[in-house]
């Protein structure tokens, strides 16, 4: 009889998921393994919502964004004999094993019910790339040129209008999409998680600039970013709303608005906010993406057909490796400060 092999797509879409799905299906094909897409993430598989995957149904979507088996945040282990139903219901299905690809919180359960003895495997996503053990994530090349021509656009009025622009980029608890975005498009001060700002020195550093005769200003704020000192908010997170996920995340969101409001109060520079959103996320993956999704979903297959569970595909230079799921996850992969440090040249 065929092996089944099980796969689901968890937490926020990301660019390069269609290409994981399609690179299982075509090795497993190879293996002749029959592929069984499970729908919304961990959601499908209490759920029984899955059907066999067709090359009809996985042809040419690598060019294409977001998830076509869909995703949700949805978490077994916060659900009454979740993870029970979890493992009866791989069982009911026949899945040899199960791949699941995500960040942080879907690999986490990824690893529990390997330890439950179920055979899974995990492929790492989100446009944050914060994710341990592997070098990079697929999805956040396609963020940070999305961010990079974003801030291009913004130059346009800001240099027109001679106004102060500042613009809030995802990454809820790292700062590499704003960091590298900030950089190729040229801010003129880049905020991140890793290091709470002041914003007495980050208006000096603008009115400097204006002394130099710059009458515009780009500012990138991750929207995990903090103040150190501010009136009401030092410290604190900027939330769109307090209510938690069921991974305990709160929704990040405004402090572009916040940021831009002192920085126009301090220095009299007109200023707006743009918060760019899941713009980020959206629309077709870059090259480089798709090419590292397609690399991970074969070697998640290869894994699969090896015997090797409760591991993660992962990129080490140019190298696709397998690492344990426990290196992975519960560890956040903060900013190369080294990278940050290279960004602060380029203030004012
Ligand atoms: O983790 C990826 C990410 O896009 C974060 O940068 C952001 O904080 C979060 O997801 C937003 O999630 P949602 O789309 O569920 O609001």
């Amino acid at each position: 009889m065929k092996h089944r092999v099980g796969i689901l797509t968890g937490g926020g879409d990301c660019p390069g998921l269609n290409a994981v799905i399609r690179a299982v299906f075509r090795r497993a094909e190879q293996y002749d393994y029959e592929v069984i897409g499970i729908r919304d993430g961990w959601k499908g598989l209490m759920e029984m919502q899955c059907d066999p995957l067709t090359r009809q149904q996985v042809s040419g979507i690598h060019l294409f964004g977001g998830t076509i088996l869909g995703t949700s945040r949805t978490n077994p282990f916060k659900k009454e004999n979740g993870a029970e139903t979890v493992a009866e219901n791989m069982k009911k299905m026949d899945l040899h094993a199960l791949i699941a690809v995500g960040g942080d919180d879907t690999l986490g359960v990824c690893n529990k019910l390997s330890k439950m003895g179920l055979n899974t495997v995990g492929v790492p996503k989100t446009i944050d790339n914060d994710l341990s053990a592997t070098d990079v994530t697929f999805g956040y090349d396609t963020a940070v040129s999305i961010a990079t021509e974003c801030i291009d656009r913004l130059h346009t009025t800001a240099e027109s209008h001679h106004r102060t622009l500042v613009v809030e980029i995802m990454g809820r608890h790292a700062g590499w999409i704003t960091c590298a975005a900030g950089i190729a498009g040229g801010a003129d001060m880049i905020l991140v998680p890793e290091e709470p700002f002041n914003i007495v020195e980050v208006c000096d550093v603008l009115k400097k600039r204006a002394a130099r005769g710059k009458k515009f200003n780009i500012v990138a704020v991750s929207e995990g970013a903090r103040f150190s000192e501010a009136p009401g908010v030092e410290g604190s997170l900027v939330l769109q709303t307090a209510d938690k996920d069921a991974f305990g995340h709160v929704r990040l969101g405004g402090i572009a608005n916040i940021l831009a409001k002192e920085i126009e109060t301090r220095t009299g520079f007109e200023t707006r906010s743009v918060i760019l959103g899941h713009i980020q996320r959206g629309g077709t993956p870059t090259a480089y993406d798709r090419i590292l999704a397609t690399r991970f979903g074969v070697k998640a297959v290869d894994l699969v057909r090896e015997g090797r569970f409760g591991v993660m595909v992962a990129i080490h230079g140019t190298n696709i490796e397998a690492v344990p799921l426990e290196e992975a996850v519960g560890k956040t992969k903060t900013l190369d400060m080294d990278v940050y440090e290279t960004a602060k040249i380029f203030f004012g």
